[in-house]
């Protein structure tokens, strides 16, 4: 059970089990709610609910530093980016993977990466020579390969190379960039992983919050991670909900949000359940011009959800949310009224349109105590 309804009546909630029992068509959640309004609280009870079903799994990339503190109490693992020892390769692909997935993954992980760094899209030229750099990596590549790969590619006539190096002279900046030894970058993902994926781990969180070092490098863990996340999870399939605390960093950049609505739409045949963890409908509109892909690639993530928890949003926030998902004037003034731990949840049923319930989240004692994020 999640809560209590306000008629006391119990609220029970498992993103799997709504799918397959036709409620919803989609597994994937959305949450926005002011500072503070008890959203991580909730998703970890949503989780932990999750992990109480048999065979299901939860995976999170936390922005902040409040999931780690979960994970520790409840068996799960936690990975503390932002310690030394900690590398993540991006290019990790399950043992097993056929050639050309293992090369779609890897293009697609490097991609973000650059598009991040270099704070551009990159051209079809720069796609052809990094889809040329990603193809046939051994096992163990790291991002150093992929350079060494652009700026000297082998295996091809006289001609075909001297193409294809100038289709990717502009990723050398970048990739330099990712790959400088010693660099914080370098450190954290030019590395063999220190990360392993354990398809037996029940509750897997890697925690960014202690992540410190430029704002490009937090934003190129998160996507990195994510990504990481979803591809590792193609070699074991499971009944899995990933949770993105702080999702906004992902959604911020062009690239990760394209990469991120393209996963979300492959994650229902991987029985991956994605709950995406935001603050304000506002942040939405933030990112990309109006009728720009990257704001279209961020609206379509959003509807990719059919399940919708709205905490407390101010008057201003509210009216967006009520754009956003229709709501009417009774659900929108009873966002703007509910107390931390509340919170309405908007459904996209698959037979009966939209229905909404107010959920007060219950905590036991223990939880009560564990989830104080004021606790520190
Ligand atoms: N259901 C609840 N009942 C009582 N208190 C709650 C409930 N949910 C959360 N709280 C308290 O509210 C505080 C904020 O909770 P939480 O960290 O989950 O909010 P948040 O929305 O994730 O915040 P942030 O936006 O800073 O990430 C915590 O101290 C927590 O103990
Ligand atoms: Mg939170």
């Amino acid at each position: 059970m999640i809560g209590p309804l306000p008629d006391g009546s119990p609220f029970s909630f498992d993103a799997h089990s709504w799918y397959r029992s036709g409620i919803t068509n989609a597994m994937n959640i959305s949450m926005l709610g002011s500072t503070g309004s008890g959203k991580s609280t909730t998703a970890c009870a949503i989780a932990l609910r999750a992990l109480a079903h048999q065979g299901r799994k939860v995976m999170v990339v936390d922005g902040k530093s409040d999931w780690a503190r979960y994970a520790d109490a409840y068996g799960g693992v936690a990975v503390r980016f932002g310690e030394p020892d900690i590398a993540l390769n991006p290019l990790d692909v399950p043992a097993g993977l056929d050639a050309a997935s293992a090369g779609e993954q890897r293009m697609r992980a490097v991609r973000v990466l650059l598009e991040i760094v270099g704070e551009r899209r990159l051209t079809d030229v720069e796609l052809l020579a990094l889809s040329r750099a990603t193809a046939e990596l051994p096992a163990d590549a790291r991002l150093t390969d992929v350079r060494m790969h652009i700026a000297d590619p082998v295996g091809y006539s006289l001609k075909a190379a001297a193409d294809l190096r100038d289709a990717g002279r502009t990723l050398l900046p970048p990739l330099d960039r990712l790959t400088a030894p010693r660099s914080s970058f370098a450190n954290l993902l030019d590395r063999p992983s220190t990360v392993c994926f354990n398809p037996d781990t029940a509750f897997f969180v890697a925690s960014l919050g202690q992540l410190s070092g430029p704002t490009e490098l937090r934003e190129c863990a998160f996507a990195a991670v994510q990504g990481w996340m979803h591809t590792m999870a193609l070699g074991e399939p499971a009944d899995r909900l990933l949770v993105l605390d702080e999702a906004w960093q992902l959604l911020k950049h062009e690239s990760a949000a394209v990469a991120h609505a393209e996963r979300l739409r492959l994650a229902r045949a991987q029985n991956l359940a994605t709950m995406m963890i935001m603050h304000r409908p506002g942040d939405i509109a933030m990112f990309g011009q109006p009728g720009s892909t990257h704001r279209a690639s961020v609206e379509t993530v959003f509807h990719l959800s059919d399940v919708h928890i709205l905490g407390h949003l101010t008057a201003d926030d509210a009216a967006q949310a009520q754009q956003l998902l229709r709501l009417n004037i009774t659900e929108t003034q009873t966002i703007r009224d509910v107390c931390t731990g509340e919170f309405l949840w908007s459904v996209e049923t698959a037979v009966s349109g939209r229905r909404s319930w107010l959920v007060q989240t219950a905590r036991s004692e223990r939880e009560a105590r564990l989830w104080n994020t004021k606790a520190g």
